[in-house]
């Protein structure tokens, strides 16, 4: 978290009873960390979702609009979640909108169901194109209700006098489309992304301070290795997460053979589920951390296209991002970005965002000359089987 934005855990029940839909880890059990990101206008709802401790935080904003409130990217909404947005609700008025900007992020996909049936009296707005994997199914039989369910563009655009919708896309990724929606919020001056900018820091994310287990899970080099905390095993711990999270498998990372798991698992001291009965698939080489020092801030967050996006999404469509940028350098005022991970909020005004236009202009785009050789072979073989598309516009050309 930037901006020295103070974060706190909210406290009671974290159960969140309908996590069999979407098994991702923590399961059951979400602890959430709540900010206020610009006071009386702005704030973030957190929890972790990952999985095999992979976890990273995943973030649902909130934003004032007329007569009350308006959730974008919704998160499970455990009761203590909810206790606190009520008392959003309380001091600015209802939820009157709840807004998926994304067609593919399933991870953030998953609670509009459960918010809906929360909020009866919101309208939903969700990206058009939405899909489903492995069958596309009507939004109805996702549990979307069809009477309160609106298409952004579409249909119209929720908050206009408030808010300016910028879409990313669409563009064909084979398996389904990519878009999202980015929202210019005006009173707050912030734009509010999904997956498409990150801005990346050093610090582990305060949601790891309640339950540090997957940061310290990472930090080992074998798993006959104990649990250790310390504030290094912790950094060590959240720059391999983050490597994971941005490259799918990072390319100093080597999965052992499974005999030298078994070897160094179901040690004593390790028969035990909180450390996978001492199961770790990973073996780091030397130099690995120096890929993460690409990507990651030491004093502030570093501000990006997330790799995943830049190299598995947009690979042959780099003139519909920087489309995208040139829209977003002209809004009038704006000062802050909050995406859907990692920290928010981060400065962004038209100069970082004609800076960063400019790096992704002259950088070698999809070119994976370092880090991330999954990701180049992923998208070739993807390519090579043709489930994605050579030509990812062709589809929506007029
Ligand atoms: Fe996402």
């Amino acid at each position: 978290m930037s901006f020295g934005v103070k974060q706190h855990f909210l406290k009671g029940n974290n159960n969140w009873f309908w996590w069999p839909l979407f098994p991702l880890y923590p399961y059951g059990s979400r602890n959430t960390t709540f900010s206020e990101l610009v006071p009386d206008l702005v704030w973030s709802f957190e929890q972790l979702q990952g999985l095999y401790y992979v976890a990273v935080p995943i973030r649902m904003t909130v934003v004032k609009v007329p007569k009350g409130l308006m959730i974008i990217n919704p998160l499970p909404p455990t009761k203590d979640l909810l206790d606190q947005l009520r008392i959003l609700e309380n001091d600015h008025g209802p939820v009157r909108t709840i807004v998926l900007p994304t067609a593919s992020g399933l991870e953030h996909k998953i609670s509009m169901p459960a918010m809906a049936r929360t909020f009866r009296k919101a309208i939903l707005w969700v990206c058009p194109g939405q899909w489903s994997f492995p069958l596309t199914l009507p939004l109805s039989w996702l549990g979307f209700p069809s009477s309160r369910t609106r298409i952004l563009f579409a249909d119209g655009l929720p908050h206009r006098t408030a808010c300016k919708w910028i879409s990313l896309g669409p563009i064909d990724i084979g398996l389904g489309r990519f878009q999202e929606v980015a929202c210019f919020h005006k009173p707050s001056r912030a734009l509010l992304v999904t997956d498409a900018l990150v801005g990346i820091s050093s610090k582990p994310p305060e949601l790891f301070d309640l339950d540090p287990t997957p940061l310290l899970f990472h930090a080992r080099d074998e798993g006959n290795q104990p649990l250790k905390d310390s504030p290094e095993l912790r950094n060590k711990g959240w720059k391999r997460l983050v490597l994971f999270a941005s490259f799918l498998k990072p390319s100093q990372l080597e999965i052992p053979s499974i005999n030298t798991v078994l070897k160094n698992s179901f040690k004593p001291g390790l028969r035990n589920l909180k450390s996978h009965f001492g199961i770790y698939p990973f073996q780091w080489q030397k130099g690995w951390g120096l890929s993460v020092d690409q990507i990651m801030g030491s004093t502030k967050p570093l501000l990006q296209v997330a790799p995943v996006i830049e190299r598995l999404v947009f690979p042959r469509a780099k003139n519909v991002f920087l489309r995208w940028l040139d829209e977003i350098k002209e809004l009038e005022g704006m000062k802050l970005l909050v995406p859907a991970h990692f920290s928010a909020p981060i400065i962004f005004t038209k100069r970082e965002c004609v800076s960063l236009r400019q790096k992704i202009n002259f950088s070698r785009w999809g070119s994976y000359q370092d880090e991330p050789s999954f990701l180049r072979s992923l998208d070739q073989s993807l390519l090579k089987l043709g489930v994605v598309p050579n030509d990812p516009l062709n589809k929506f050309k007029d």
